[in-house]
């Protein structure tokens, strides 16, 4: 296990109705001006904005509305004139991680006179400044973001989607599981792939002897396995939904990844395909994710993916690579089960065109750091393996 320190400070509210009550005190310990973040309107259909707004009477409400999936660079510019101009001291972000993620970026901008992709650029930036505090209501279980130090961006003038660190995590996250129930199903399956996902990056590492986290993960692993399937036949099923949500969460708030060693493979490789086909983040790995554990199997690595396949998946068998090839196609049937594309041209990516170009951008981010180094070449090899 390596050394960590491990800081989260976000205070969780996890349960039924808490904003109804708790709501304007939590956002307005931190100030009167409020920005409110939200995506494309699900939060009107679902009667969640005038919760929201009744909650907020009494304190300065900005709006930004429109903050797209796969949150596009200019939103967050908007938010920054924002929060300028009406010298705003605490952003509530109700939405998905597109939402919370643009939010952390604007609440960074407030203290940065340039332009905000220079922070998302460079992280160095974004730690030198403050940041405001940021509230959400989190709308949808996926990304974990509200309770980390991550935003991933887009940039589509250049074909770009970084992911990038601020010093904070919120300050407050407002996790009601009944929020999801109108969450599509296409939405259902493609975040509880990104929870999978996120436990796969960590799981399968480099460093040795790490019980504590292997064994957490596996009990995340379960119920996200278990609990996707419900979601999807029965939406409004709350238990199912508590588990997705609360998954989503621990599985990435730094807890499960204290003490890893290795940096991602699978999101990098992933979110080149999100940058040039602005496809949804978790449908694409949950593509590439079977493919990418057939690519590194190996003797090296089997017997971690032997473990994966007893603890996570139940497979009895005495032979490791038995088990270790049952755990890979269990993981491409429960993805497929889950009624999303298995494949690249599923998402209407039809020909290799820009293969050469996002493997070369995808190993920048550290793949050859990975649990099993990969080169440009692999990449496109995984693209193109990705198409049948
Ligand atoms: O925009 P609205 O109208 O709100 O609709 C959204 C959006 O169309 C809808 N939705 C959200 N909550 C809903 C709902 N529809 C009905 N009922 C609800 N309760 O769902 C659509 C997708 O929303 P989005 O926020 O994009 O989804 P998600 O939470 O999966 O976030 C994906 C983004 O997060 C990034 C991804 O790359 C992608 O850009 N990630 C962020 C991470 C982080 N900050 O740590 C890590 C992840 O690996 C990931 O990369
Ligand atoms: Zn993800």
């Amino acid at each position: 296990m390596e050394d960590f320190r491990f800081v989260n400070k976000t205070d969780i509210r996890f349960g039924k109705n808490h904003i109804d009550t708790e709501l304007h005190d939590a956002v307005a310990q931190f100030g009167q001006n409020v920005l409110l973040a939200y995506g494309g309107g699900s939060i009107k259909r679902s009667g969640l904005y005038e919760r929201v707004m009744k909650a907020l009477s009494g304190l300065n409400v900005v709006e930004l509305s429109g903050i797209e999936p796969n949150p596009k660079i200019d939103s967050v510019r908007e938010g920054q004139r924002l929060v300028k101009e009406h010298n705003v001291d605490v952003v509530l972000a109700v939405g998905g991680g597109s939402v919370i993620d643009a939010s952390k970026v604007i609440a960074s901008a407030k203290f940065y006179e340039g332009d905000p992709w220079d922070l998302v650029l460079d992280a160095d930036k974004r730690y030198a400044i403050d940041q405001l505090p940021l509230v959400d209501i989190l709308t949808l279980s996926a990304t974990g973001t509200e309770m980390n130090w991550a935003s991933v961006i887009s940039n589509p003038e250049t074909n770009q989607k970084i992911g990038t660190f601020g010093p904070n995590t919120p300050a407050v996250s407002f996790l009601d599981p009944q929020l999801t129930y109108s969450v599509s199903k296409w939405q259902t399956a493609a975040g509880s792939i990104d929870i999978f996902s996120h436990l796969t990056e960590q799981y399968f590492d480099q460093a040795n002897d790490t019980d504590i986290q292997d064994g957490q993960i596996e009990g995340l692993y379960r119920a996200v396995i278990k609990w996707a399937p419900i979601a999807l036949a029965t939406p409004d099923n709350y238990e199912a939904r508590a588990n997705l949500m609360w998954a989503s969460t621990m599985a990435l708030n730094g807890l499960v990844g204290s003490g890893k060693q290795n940096a991602w493979t699978v999101h990098p490789i992933e979110h080149e395909l999100s940058a040039f086909y602005d496809i949804t983040h978790g449908v694409g790995l949950g593509i590439l994710t079977p493919r990418w554990m057939k690519f590194v199997l190996s003797d090296k690595t089997v017997a971690k993916f032997a473990r994966f396949g007893r603890n996570v998946w139940s497979i009895q068998d005495d032979d490791d690579q038995v088990v270790a090839e049952k755990a890979i196609q269990a993981t491409y049937d429960w993805v497929k089960s889950l009624e999303v594309p298995t494949n690249l041209p599923g998402v209407e990516i039809t020909n290799d065109e820009h293969f050469q170009e996002m493997a070369e951008s995808a190993v920048t981010f550290g793949l050859d750091n990975g649990y099993v180094p990969m080169t440009p070449a692999d990449v496109v090899a995984l693209y193109n393996a990705s198409m049948t």
